[in-house]
């Protein structure tokens, strides 16, 4: 009996090892990867699906190899996010009956891959009651929570998973009452040109007599001569010749990297600028509308996505940026509905110099809004940062010109959401209700 035993164990670690070596070599070896893909990739990894090594690191691994590979890149997301279930709470011993019914310690319990068809917004692959596992007795601690369903819990300006950074409940008591609008509604400015020549006193700018002859359109040394990349003394070598190479008639993004890195990390943590990542496994081409699962433009379908696609290379205009350059690809319902909308309005009216700087709310106001980072206030240029769930956008953008209420109504709505926030929200959610009355 044994020896049968140790037999078929042989035959069992064999059999895999040969698979694994096969399965080692198409992966590291083949070009098209696309003939091993089981199913779909889902809506957050679609356009890395092809570079498979990247969360499969070894062949041979199996959950934790995933693991770290999810940790690798959502862990400072999380961690800014403030997760309300982090790991740490389940290391706790008296969890450990919650996890023998859902082990929360893994990424896959929640988020499988290759299953598109039945993964939920968010990349989730639960079903929507879930909560139920570990909050069973929720509403004989709250009775506010009677008769609620359990598929209800992580509805919109209810609460997240993950993040719950606007709906804890001190927060919301604190906001309540708060007028819809405040006055003055401005958003943050990003820091001036002027505050870096403070900060860097040594800097000299240039002018087209300052720098060597190079044959170009006279429109090439206007934009750049109008630019802050003239104020700073970047000129055309810095960029056409960087590490004084020949002169390259493309300049590649890493050109921008060099001097940007917080924009190429944001940048490259997005659906924009994520198959440019250095944390792939290998390196794929620059993203084009083509490969996206949005509307877009039609004559849009071939650009591709790099960092001069909305700066322009010599240009830098910010505010061409801000708006005009997402239309030239955007073109679903909420995009398209922007222009008419009271935020479109406001924004056209700063352009033309009609109201101040700062008044007006832009597409990058609500999906690249200036944060302090570093000390700095810099564009976020994360795309999904504040995106999903929708609720990160209240501190964010929100809050800076409407109360808490109102925004959480706004954003709970879909129907705002496809015609980009045309009226007042037609729903009210109770959680700001709830919080007061239980504090009460
Ligand atoms: C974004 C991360 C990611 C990428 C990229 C990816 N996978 Fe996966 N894959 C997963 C996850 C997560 C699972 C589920 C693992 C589990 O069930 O524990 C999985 C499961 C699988 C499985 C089922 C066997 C198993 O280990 O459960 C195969 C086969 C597979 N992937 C092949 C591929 C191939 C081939 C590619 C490239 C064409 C690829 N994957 C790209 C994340 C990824
Ligand atoms: C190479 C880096 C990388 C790896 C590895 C990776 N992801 Fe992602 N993931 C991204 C990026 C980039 C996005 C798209 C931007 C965003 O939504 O944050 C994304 C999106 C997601 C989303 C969806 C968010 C949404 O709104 O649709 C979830 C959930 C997610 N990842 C979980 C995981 C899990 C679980 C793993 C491990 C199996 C994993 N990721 C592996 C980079 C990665
Ligand atoms: C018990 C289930 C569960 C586990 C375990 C889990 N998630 Fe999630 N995750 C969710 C749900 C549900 C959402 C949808 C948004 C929400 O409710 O927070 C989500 C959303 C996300 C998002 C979208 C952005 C955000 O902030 O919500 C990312 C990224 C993500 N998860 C990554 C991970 C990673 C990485 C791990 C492992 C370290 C992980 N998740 C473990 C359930 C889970
Ligand atoms: C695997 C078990 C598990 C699952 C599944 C789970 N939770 Fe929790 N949750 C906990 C634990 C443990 C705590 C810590 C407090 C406690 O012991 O109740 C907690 C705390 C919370 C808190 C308190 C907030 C905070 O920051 O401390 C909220 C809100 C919450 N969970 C909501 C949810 C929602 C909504 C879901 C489903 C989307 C969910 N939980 C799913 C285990 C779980
Ligand atoms: C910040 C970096 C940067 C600086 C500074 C810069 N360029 Fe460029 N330039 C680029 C990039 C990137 C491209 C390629 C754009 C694309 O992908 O089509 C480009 C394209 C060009 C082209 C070909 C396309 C066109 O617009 O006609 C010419 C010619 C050119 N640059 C000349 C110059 C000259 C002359 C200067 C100095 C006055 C200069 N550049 C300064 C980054 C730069
Ligand atoms: C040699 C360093 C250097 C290189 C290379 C460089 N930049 Fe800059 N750039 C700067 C400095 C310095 C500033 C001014 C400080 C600031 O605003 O952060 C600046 C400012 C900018 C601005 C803000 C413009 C404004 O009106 O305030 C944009 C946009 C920009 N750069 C984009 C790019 C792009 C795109 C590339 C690559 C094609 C690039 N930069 C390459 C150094 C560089
Ligand atoms: C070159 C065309 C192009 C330009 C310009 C562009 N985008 Fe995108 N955008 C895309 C593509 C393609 C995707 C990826 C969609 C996918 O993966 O299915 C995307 C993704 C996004 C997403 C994430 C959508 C999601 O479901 O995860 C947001 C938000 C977004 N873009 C906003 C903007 C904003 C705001 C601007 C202007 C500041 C802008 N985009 C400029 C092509 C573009
Ligand atoms: C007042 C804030 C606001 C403004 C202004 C705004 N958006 Fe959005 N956008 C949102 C919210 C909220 C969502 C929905 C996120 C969710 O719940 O999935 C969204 C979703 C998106 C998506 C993802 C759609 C999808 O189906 O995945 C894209 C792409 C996008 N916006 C692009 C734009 C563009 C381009 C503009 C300007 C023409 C713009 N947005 C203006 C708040 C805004
Ligand atoms: C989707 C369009 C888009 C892409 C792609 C993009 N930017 Fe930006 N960027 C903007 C917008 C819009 C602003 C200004 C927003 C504002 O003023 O509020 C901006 C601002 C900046 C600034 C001003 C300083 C600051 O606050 O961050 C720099 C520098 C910059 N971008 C560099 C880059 C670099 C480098 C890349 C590529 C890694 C890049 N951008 C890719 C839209 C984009
Ligand atoms: C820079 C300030 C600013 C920011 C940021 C901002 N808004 Fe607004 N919003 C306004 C102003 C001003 C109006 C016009 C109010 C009016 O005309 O009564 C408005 C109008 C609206 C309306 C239409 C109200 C009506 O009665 O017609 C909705 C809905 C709305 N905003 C939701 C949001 C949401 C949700 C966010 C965050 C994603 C947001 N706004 C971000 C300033 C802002």
């Amino acid at each position: 009996m044994s020896i049968l035993k140790s037999i078929s164990w042989i035959i069992w670690i064999f059999s895999s090892l040969a698979l694994a070596a096969y399965l080692l070599f198409e992966l590291a070896w083949s070009e098209d990867k696309s003939s091993f893909l089981i199913g779909e990739a889902t809506h957050g990894h679609h356009q890395i699906e092809l570079a498979c090594s990247t969360c499969h690191t070894s062949p041979f691994g199996g959950g934790e190899v995933i693991q770290d590979a999810c940790v690798n890149c959502h862990a400072q997301e999380l961690s800014i996010a403030e997760d309300s279930h982090p790991k740490a709470k389940f290391t706790d011993p008296r969890n450990a009956d919650r996890l023998a019914v859902l082990d929360a310690t893994q990424c896959v319990t929640c988020h499988l891959e290759h299953q598109n068809e039945q993964t939920r917004a968010m990349g989730g692959t639960l079903a929507d009651d879930f909560c139920w596992h570990c909050h069973q007795d929720i509403a004989s601690e709250r009775p506010s929570h009677e008769g609620m369903g359990f598929e209800t819990c992580a509805s919109a300006g209810c609460h997240n998973y993950h993040d719950n950074k606007a709906l804890y409940e001190n927060f919301l008591v604190k906001h309540a009452g708060e007028a819809d609008l405040f006055m003055p509604a401005m958003r943050p400015l990003r820091d001036a040109v002027t505050e870096y020549l403070t900060d860097n006193p040594q800097t000299k700018a240039l002018t087209v007599a300052d720098i060597q002859p190079v044959e170009a359109p006279a429109e090439v040394f206007e934009h750049w001569q109008a630019s802050s990349h003239a104020t700073v003394g970047v000129e055309c070598r810095d960029c056409h010749q960087a590490n004084n190479s020949d002169w390259q008639k493309k300049p590649a993004i890493q050109v921008c990297q060099n001097c940007h890195e917080q924009e190429w990390q944001g940048f490259s943590q997005s659906h924009h600028g994520m198959r440019l990542s250095d944390k792939l496994s290998q390196s794929l081409s620059p993203m084009t509308p083509a490969q996206g699962r949005l509307v877009f433009q039609s004559d849009s379908l071939e650009k591709e996505m790099t960092c001069s696609t909305c700066h322009g290379p010599h240009e830098l205009d910010l505010q061409k940026a801000a708006s005009e350059s997402c239309l030239s690809c955007h073109a679903d319902d909420h995009s398209l509905a922007f222009e008419q909308s009271p935020h479109g309005q406001l924004w056209q009216q700063e352009l033309a110099g009609e109201i101040a700087q700062g008044e007006g709310v832009s597409c990058a106001t609500c999906h690249m809004p200036v944060v302090e980072q570093g000390g700095k206030h810099a564009v976020s240029h994360n795309v999904n940062d504040n995106l999903r769930p929708n609720e990160k956008m209240l501190r964010s953008v929100c809050m800076n010109c409407h109360g808490l209420a109102f925004s959480i109504d706004a954003l709970a709505d879909q129907e705002l959401i496809k015609n980009n926030f045309l009226h007042a929200p037609s729903l009210h959610i109770k959680s700001i209700d709830m919080a007061v009355e239980r504090v009460k």
